[in-house]
């Protein structure tokens, strides 16, 4: 067949330029401590940051969940599978992200991936000028794809330059969007300069704040609470498959945006609803991340942090300046960067090499992500073996 042909030679240039991705099947919950592919390793790479995806509590929510509310969902939120599970998480969302937003209503998603295809596609119309920042995930740039708005791309952290493209929008509706914290640097966006320009223009800010809900602010609101923003302004996105431990994603907002999204967003009405008993396991999340020991692993997670960025010794490869969980090691060409994350991979250690297009070319990296779940040794020992690696590569 043609098509099968056409792909043969497709995925055989990808193997050319080390572009090729692969599978591991992991046999063990999410832990630092993992068996994939039948080795035991110690694993870096997970977006589990407070180390909740196997903690005791959020599995007995889940098993809870399911004897209460079953399995499925059954149908999407607007026929039936809108169950009591999905509104008192919502309800809970919105009171905790009250002191940043005026008359907060939250909306729980399926993924992080179809909430920002919903908030993209339903608030920017084919009329709205859409303004997105370079280094945006894929969700967002796939969301202004399917929105059909003026797509306006502003250079990474050029708040000079958002401005220059505010000033001369015409539209009526103006629409910023952003991760708070970018997925692949780990360092963080100029809220407080993009909320003032929106403010200023009249444009609205979409904050997804996938990295940093649950683990930035005193609290764990996220991005919003760490830089102490508050406004009628902002649309904000958490995702729950990350620090929350358990999966989905939640918009909130004023509760009219809410509402439109209710009525519009196609990637929120026309799906089943996520499994009811999901939403039972995130109320124990929240329970957590809000309490004493979200506070305590938040803090042992800085301290990890600190000490791996004090333990890395690199001469050619650049750590990256990010003061979150994500420590991207920069070291340019795809090959040279798979080499390492393989040697790694062969000492037990799971650290993902990232390649274009997921970055730009000539920028592959080691993408280490840090947990609550690890401990000092642990960090302690994959930064021997990446100082070692650099010397000998
Ligand atoms: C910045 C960002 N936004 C959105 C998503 C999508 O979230 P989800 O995995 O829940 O689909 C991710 C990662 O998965 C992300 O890194």
């Amino acid at each position: 067949m043609e098509l099968l042909s056409a792909l043969e030679r497709e995925l055989q240039q990808l193997d050319e330029k080390s572009l090729r991705r692969r599978l591991r099947v992991a046999e063990t919950p999410c832990a630092p401590h993992v068996t994939v592919d039948g080795r035991d390793m110690l694993a870096f790479c997970s977006n589990d940051y407070l180390g909740l995806a196997s903690h005791p509590l959020l599995v007995e929510a889940l098993r809870e969940g399911a004897l209460h509310y079953g399995v499925g969902s059954g149908a999407s939120h607007l026929i039936s599978g809108h169950s009591r599970a999905h509104a008192l998480l919502e309800e809970r969302f919105a009171e905790f992200l009250a002191p940043h937003l005026e008359s907060p209503r939250a909306l729980y998603f399926c993924t992080g991936y179809m909430a920002n295809l919903a908030i993209v596609s339903a608030l920017a119309g084919r009329d709205a000028d859409l303004f997105s920042e370079e280094l945006n995930h894929a969700s967002l740039i796939d969301g202004a794809r399917l929105s059909r708005a003026n797509l306006h791309v502003y250079p990474h952290g050029d708040t000079e330059a958002l401005e220059g493209l505010l000033k001369n929008s015409k539209a009526k509706n103006k629409v910023v969007v952003t991760d708070s914290v970018f997925s692949m640097d780990g360092d963080l966006a100029p809220l407080p300069a993009l909320l003032a320009l929106c403010e200023q223009y009249g444009a609205c800010l979409v904050v997804d704040d996938a990295h940093g809900f649950g683990v930035l602010g005193a609290n764990g609101r996220g991005a919003l609470e760490h830089f102490g923003l508050r406004s009628p302004y902002l649309v904000y996105m958490g995702t729950l498959g990350k620090a929350a431990g358990v999966g989905g994603a939640f918009v909130a907002a004023h509760e009219t945006v809410i509402e439109w999204l209710i009525q519009r967003a196609r990637p929120y009405i026309y799906t089943t609803a996520a499994a009811p008993a999901l939403a039972h396991a995130l109320m124990a999340s929240m329970d957590i991340i809000g309490g004493a020991e979200g506070a305590a692993r938040r803090a042992h997670l800085d301290a990890l942090i600190a000490q791996l960025r004090g333990a890395l010794k690199l001469q050619r490869w650049e750590l990256f300046p990010s003061h979150t969980a994500i420590q991207p090691v920069i070291i340019g060409p795809n090959d040279e960067t798979m080499r390492a994350a393989g040697v790694l991979y062969e000492q037990g250690f799971l650290v993902p090499g990232i390649r274009p297009p997921t970055v730009p070319p000539d920028t592959a990296r080691l993408r280490v992500t840090l947990s609550a779940a690890h401990t000092a040794q642990d960090v302690g020992a994959l930064a021997s073996a990446v100082n070692l690696l650099e010397t000998f590569a």
